[in-house]
């Protein structure tokens, strides 16, 4: 999965049909700013799968917080050098790479579990929690569909691979691993082929 998944970034494009905006629209800027509010000043943020780095990182960087993104795509780590300078990105499978524990403030996975296989995804959750200190926050992204695996042929111009549990599955996850719920918000409505599941939680 992971191998369609980083061809697909490489070879389409991703900027080009979601990410013409340097800044946030309100829908995320609102999240981005819930997401801040938890965070103590100058907190270190761990980004999984953070794409060319606008308009998300380069927010957080523009107030004081300091940036670490990861992403799969070589492509997306350089566009990210170039558009959030003195921030560092590395190339790397977030679901391959353990951190250290208790490292991080917060942590972000926008729009990016969903490209791992979701028998996957309470492990990373449970490394996500391990990875954050005591107090710390994590804003995700997920699908809303309930789908074990899915393919596309043409997603900004490739093939690229989902595969997503519902939020009810991912509200249990929470519980189970020991998150706290902070906001539960819905991108889109249902039916909208874009529809997400943004979940804040403190460890
Ligand atoms: C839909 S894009 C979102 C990018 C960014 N978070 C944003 O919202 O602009 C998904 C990103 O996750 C990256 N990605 C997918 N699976 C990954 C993995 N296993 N490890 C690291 N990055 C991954 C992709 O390369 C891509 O840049």
């Amino acid at each position: 999965m992971q191998d369609i998944v980083k061809q697909g970034y490489e070879k389409g494009d991703y900027e080009k049909t979601f990410r013409q905006n340097k800044q946030p629209n309100t829908f995320e800027k609102g999240r981005l700013d819930a997401f801040l509010q938890e965070l103590p000043k100058n907190a270190k943020v761990l980004d999984l799968g953070c794409g060319i780095g606008i308009p998300f990182d380069k927010y957080l960087v523009d107030r004081g917080i300091k940036v670490k993104g990861i992403d799969i795509s070589k492509k997306h780590v350089e566009m990210a050098r170039k558009n959030v300078s003195e921030t560092e990105f590395i190339e790397g499978d977030f679901s391959e790479i353990n951190f250290d524990e208790k490292s991080y403030d917060g942590i972000l996975a926008l729009y990016s579990i969903f490209h791992i296989h979701r028998d996957q995804h309470k492990n990373l959750l449970e490394k996500v929690y391990k990875t954050l200190k005591d107090g710390g926050v994590t804003m995700i992204t997920f699908g809303t569909s309930g789908s074990e695996y899915g393919e596309e042929d043409n997603f900004c111009g490739s093939k690229m691979a989902w595969s997503t549990f519902e939020p009810e599955t991912y509200k249990q996850f929470f519980q189970e691993i020991g998150f706290k719920v902070i906001e539960e918000k819905y991108e889109g409505n249902p039916g909208d082929e874009e529809y997400h599941y943004w979940a804040l939680v403190r460890k």
